[in-house]
């Protein structure tokens, strides 16, 4: 497998892919590390890790450098990135304590954030084991935590100094997080245009198969693809914005929902919507939108429920978004030459339009 390098204003990084954990148990006799695992990935793995202090090389996961999380959005708290602050200035070593964590989103937002204040920023390794934080987040430096009711109110940007990809780790995933995976996978796909969406047509069942090869390449591609946006623009003021295409509408449907929408699911569904909205403007032709919801359906299998997609619901859920800016709702949309353009002029009627064809299409989606 190749390595992927990353450009960063912090430092450049690098994404390296294993075929299983021993890397990780390497640290466990480095009295620098510390470790923040979700709970999930001990209860599945934590015997190949030595969570209960035996492994083949008698080195277990050592307890008191260790914090696990359970991956619940309501933990994605900065009292949960204190509690982590608190077990680790118990350590010895300071400015070169080693974080090296496992897990999802949700891990690697509060494991990023913990990195980023403490000691004003000391050197992590993530490992991620959802598909979604494999093919997308792990890249990018963005850290989120939830505060007061709102999602990922604080944050800021801190990648990590090596990032390690363990695809096996996707086998164990729900369909429906497997699936909202998939979501941000279609994505990146949509967005590399017709060759993008002839390949994923092609090696879709492949995919949903699991098939090892696929899902690594499709890694690959995905991170390369987003490679180019965040090296541009790190800080997300211009071309990274374009990474947005279908999140305006999907973090609408995430919101109203209450989060049973997983992210990458949502995007799907956003994709879908903001394709509407560029095919009522004449931007896109039909039959290219048409392609894109069928590959999309292929990858919903969530009970969606009605109620999630009322319009003046949803049309709430944007104007809270962090990203809007005025009156007139901003989106991502795709033109004819598979082009993205940022629009900001959006209007109210436009978007109960596309809402009120996705609650048919979310009929076809079974
Ligand atoms: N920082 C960023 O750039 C960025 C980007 C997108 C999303 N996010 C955040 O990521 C979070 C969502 O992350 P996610 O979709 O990766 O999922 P997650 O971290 O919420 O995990 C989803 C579920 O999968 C389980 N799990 C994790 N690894 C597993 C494995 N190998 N096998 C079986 N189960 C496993 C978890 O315990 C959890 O139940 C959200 O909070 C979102 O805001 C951050
Ligand atoms: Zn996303």
């Amino acid at each position: 497998m190749d390595i992927i390098e990353i450009c960063s204003h912090f430092k450049d990084y690098t994404v390296n892919f294993t075929d299983s954990l021993a890397s990780i148990m390497e640290a466990y006799d480095k009295p620098e590390s510390f470790f923040v695992l979700d709970r999930k990935i001990i209860e599945l793995y934590g015997k190949e890790l030595g969570a209960d202090g035996q492994t083949g090389t008698d080195r277990g996961l050592p307890e008191d450098r260790l914090f696990i999380i359970d991956a619940l959005e309501e933990n994605k708290t900065v009292e949960t990135a204190l509690d982590i602050c608190e077990k680790m200035t118990a350590m010895p070593s300071k400015r070169n304590t080693h974080l090296v964590s496992i897990g999802g989103g949700i891990v690697q937002d509060i494991t990023g954030f913990v990195a980023n204040v403490l000691y004003r920023g000391i050197n992590w390794t993530f490992y991620p084991s959802t598909l979604l934080a494999g093919c997308d987040s792990c890249i990018g430096g963005k850290t989120s935590l939830n505060y007061k009711g709102y999602k990922n109110l604080l944050g800021t940007f801190y990648p990590p100094d090596e990032i390690v990809i363990y695809p096996g780790l996707y086998r164990t995933l729900t369909d429906r997080d497997y699936m909202s995976g998939l979501g941000e996978v279609v994505k990146f796909n949509v967005m590399a245009g017709k060759d993008g969406i002839d390949r994923i047509e092609k090696d879709m069942d492949s995919l949903l198969a699991r098939d090892h090869d696929t899902v690594n390449d499709y890694i690959q591609r995905s991170l390369t693809f987003k490679k180019d946006f965040i090296e541009e623009d790190e800080f997300d003021k211009g071309r990274r914005i374009l990474l947005n295409f279908a999140h305006t509408f999907g973090h609408a449907y995430e919101v109203s929902s209450a989060y049973e929408i997983p992210h990458g699911s949502a995007v799907a569904l956003g994709m879908v919507t903001a394709n509407r909205v560029s095919s009522k403007r004449e931007m896109l032709n039909t039959d290219f939108a048409e392609r894109i919801e069928a590959v999309c359906r292929r990858i919903l299998k969530l009970k969606l429920k009605e109620e999630w997609f009322a319009d003046d619901t949803i049309l709430g859920a944007i104007r809270k978004d962090k990203k809007q800016v005025d009156t007139a709702i901003r989106a991502v949309l795709m033109d004819n030459d598979l082009t993205l353009h940022i629009v900001k002029d959006l209007a109210d009627d436009e978007v109960k339009d596309a809402v009120a064809y996705i609650r048919e299409y979310i009929l076809t989606c079974k």
